[in-house]
């Protein structure tokens, strides 16, 4: 195991009603004068921004609202925070929503007392200051209610970039599985599909004797195995959804990933597809993870043939172990396709013809690196092949 630190201060407020006390909470983390940043608007039809500004009534503290972020967020509604939070003076923000509004709102976080350019943490900067923020969830996903992370697509270019950095991991984070009650079933699944590519990036890893964190991510993809099927059968269940929530901010807060090497490469390219199709994060996944993995089958195949026994039950060939490891891919490609995600690029609504376009961006882009990935480093040519796997 490699050495690491870890620090992850978010105050988890969990359970049935939760929200209501969401004022209570500002109060605690010393917001005085609030921006509320919220969505499309299922969180006013579902009446929870009422709930949650009924909140900060009852503890006499003020608001402002920004709605309107968009799924894979974008930098223009960002920009548009920045200013009206340093207009109004605020001093926390609370995001409303799923991991498009969080992430929206740590990016305005970030930029409120920066001087320079927001965007500027977006090409390898590290967010050490920032407005403080808190979070009422709503879909279990991108798990941005526990991450230090943020990922907004910035318009000129449409370049979907992720920044990072302690100061963004929110001061509390409310958590009650009941709001997840009125999304959409493919919504749900595309949540499910984003924590099993949390705990994939972190199990594909190059360091040895990770037991322990290698046991803690099998047993969050086996609770996702469980519960996955059972809400999608009855959306109404509160403890398969509460399993899911909990699960998902596991996934992603890292403590299942550090002393480790980690992956990201299926997240790198997803994330060059909802930026040009504006595609749903985890649909895009269901599709390039099995791509990825199998590009990868040879670099270490017993990884992927334990994670094959361990979690999706294959016997293991000791003779052919190969064998096992695809089998796993197999059994994850169909889980997906079970609970209604797209297995290749047509039902994802991608194109062939721009596979050299997206390759190039992926490895390019605005950074410039010419390859990506953490546990095998991939150049253009061998990102396009894995493109190729998905038509
Ligand atoms: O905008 P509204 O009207 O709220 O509708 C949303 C949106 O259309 C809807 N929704 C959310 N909660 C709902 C609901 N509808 C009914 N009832 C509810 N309770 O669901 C749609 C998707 O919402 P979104 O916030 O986009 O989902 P998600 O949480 O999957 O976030 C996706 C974004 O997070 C990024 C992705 O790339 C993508 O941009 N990620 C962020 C990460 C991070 N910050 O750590 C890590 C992830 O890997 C991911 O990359
Ligand atoms: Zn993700």
């Amino acid at each position: 195991m490699d050495n690491f630190t870890f620090y992850a201060p978010t105050y988890f407020v969990f359970g049935k009603d939760t929200e209501n006390e969401t004022g209570k909470y500002v109060k605690r983390f010393g917001g005085t004068k609030v921006l509320i940043h919220y969505g499309g608007g299922s969180v006013v039809r579902s009446g929870l921004l009422d709930r949650v500004k009924k909140s900060l009534d009852e503890e006499n503290i003020g608001y402002v609202e920004l709605g309107g972020v968009k799924p894979n967020p974008r930098s223009g509604l960002v920009y548009k925070g920045i200013e009206l939070c340093r207009k109004e003076k605020v001093d926390f923000i609370l995001a409303v929503g799923g991991g498009s509004t969080i992430d929206s709102a740590k990016a305005i976080a970030a930029g409120v007392p920066y001087d320079g350019d927001f965007w500027d943490y977006y090409q390898g900067g590290i967010v050490n200051e920032a407005v403080p923020l808190g979070t009422v969830v709503t879909i279990s996903a991108a798990g941005s209610e526990g991450s230090p992370d943020s990922v907004i697509t910035k318009e000129e270019g449409m370049y979907k970039r992720a920044t990072t950095g302690e100061a963004l991991r929110p001061k509390f984070t409310i958590m009650n599985p009941a709001l997840t009650q009125t999304l959409p079933a493919f919504q749900t699944a595309c949540g499910i599909t984003d924590i099993i590519a949390h705990l994939y990036e972190r199990y594909l890893t190059n360091t040895k004797e990770v037991e322990c964190t290698d046991r803690m991510i099998e047993a969050l993809l086996l609770t996702m195995i469980h519960e996955g099927p059972r809400v999608i059968e009855n959306p109404n269940h509160y403890d398969a959804r509460a399993n899911i929530m909990w699960a998902g901010m596991m996934a992603h807060n890292n403590s299942c990933g550090v002393g480790r090497t980690q992956d990201w490469t299926s997240h790198n390219i997803e994330h060059e597809l909802s930026a040009l199709y504006d595609c749903a994060h985890g649909a895009g996944l269901a599709v390039v993870m099995p791509a990825v993995f199998t590009y990868n089958l040879s670099h270490d195949v017993m990884r992927l043939a334990q994670v094959a026994v361990r979690v999706w039950g294959c016997q293991m060939d000791f003779y052919n172990p190969e064998r096992t490891a695809r089998e796993g891919i197999e059994a994850l490609r169909s889980f997906l396709t079970s609970i209604g995600m797209p297995k290749n690029f047509e039902e994802l609504g991608a194109k062939e013809e721009d596979i050299e376009k997206l390759a190039y961006t992926c490895c390019y882009g605005d950074v410039e690196t010419g390859e990506t990935g953490g546990y095998v480093r991939l150049n253009q040519k061998d990102v396009e092949n894995i493109y190729r796997l998905m038509v």
